[in-house]
């Protein structure tokens, strides 16, 4: 499977970039930075230093926009750390960013790849793949689906009472990516929230002991912390990788066809995703959207994947 994965680390986004790299089923065609957990000079740097930490200095890394298309910027270092990337200790990355935005790269690939052989996945505020629909209407139907992490149904939101990040963050961004046309599998918080980060979990990745894994597990106990005190789960959700879990094993989860359109002019449920989950419209159902995981199943397949790295 050809991906670009579209991201602003985060730790939960370095686990999907990981879990990527450690799978033989992908192929990464490059990593896309955005603004969004942490201001774009700092993901952009964030996505180099997880690709050296599993030993791919390789990876093609571009960065792309460094704010919403309209509105002000949301950033949430009080999940993430001041660095974005808080948990292990972090160096410069040994390698460079691509010249070149991120919205090119992503129009070039999809424009000079096969139609309906590039899967997107947008792990981050949606205004790169919002950017690159306005500069080349044609890549939405060259586009193979569009598996992204955002949005939330009966689980609300997590920036407001009915927002999740990652739409909230641009709204009318993700208004222009889910009207595109595009196929689309959304993992909203109500999936999310039932893979967390529990400490059992956390030790089976520590007994992996490679570098990349010894990596994770500091991440994953600096950003447990957060969620735990703000949910009192017993673990932090583990947002992004279930895009690429959707991708390798997607009998682990489940869900249905449903129309949902994003709220972007109220003030007070800007970035809400209202997915028609009872069909009570005769809107077009436009996104597959996952309302349930295997937890053990999931955290089996980031632990094995994980092994296979530095
Ligand atoms: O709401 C969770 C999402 O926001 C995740 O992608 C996390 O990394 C942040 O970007
Ligand atoms: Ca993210």
């Amino acid at each position: 499977m050809k991906i670009i994965i579209d991201t602003d680390p985060g730790q939960d986004d370095a686990a999907a970039i990981m879990l990527a790299l450690g799978s033989p089923e992908i192929d990464l065609l490059g990593i896309t930075t955005v603004a969004g957990n942490v201001p774009l000079e700092l993901t952009a740097r964030n996505a180099r230093i997880i690709c050296e930490m599993s030993g791919r200095t390789d990876v093609k890394v571009f960065a792309g926009a460094d704010g919403p298309l309209q509105g002000t910027q949301v950033t949430a270092e009080h999940v993430h750390g001041r660095t974005g990337l808080d948990g292990p200790e972090l160096f410069e990355p040994s390698f460079p960013l691509q010249d070149g935005h991120a919205v090119d790269f992503i129009i070039d690939t999809l424009m000079e790849e096969a139609s309906g052989t590039v899967t997107l996945c947008p792990i981050g505020p949606l205004t790169n793949i919002a950017l690159a629909l306005q500069k080349q209407p044609e890549i939405a139907g060259r586009i193979q689906q569009i598996v992204l992490m955002g949005g939330g149904y009966f689980a609300q939101g997590n920036v407001t009472p009915s927002a999740e990040f990652n739409i909230y963050a641009d709204p009318d961004a993700a208004a222009i990516v889910f009207a595109a046309g595009s196929p689309i599998v959304m993992l909203p918080l109500d999936v999310t929230h039932k893979v967390l980060t529990t400490q059992p979990r956390i030790e089976r990745i520590r007994a992996v002991g490679n570098r990349a894994a010894l990596a994770m597990v500091k991440m994953l106990e600096f950003y447990r912390r957060y969620d735990v005190e703000k949910y009192g789960t017993d673990g932090g959700p583990l947002h992004d990788p279930t895009t690429i879990a959707w991708l390798l094993q997607p009998q682990l989860f489940q869900g249905r066809m449903c129309n949902v359109e994003i709220e972007t002019t109220s003030p007070l449920t800007r970035g809400a995703t209202v997915v028609d989950w009872w069909g009570v419209t005769d809107r077009a159902k436009n996104v597959h959207v996952i309302g349930d995981a295997d937890a053990d199943g999931f955290f089996e397949l980031l632990t094995e994947r994980l092994a296979n790295l530095a």
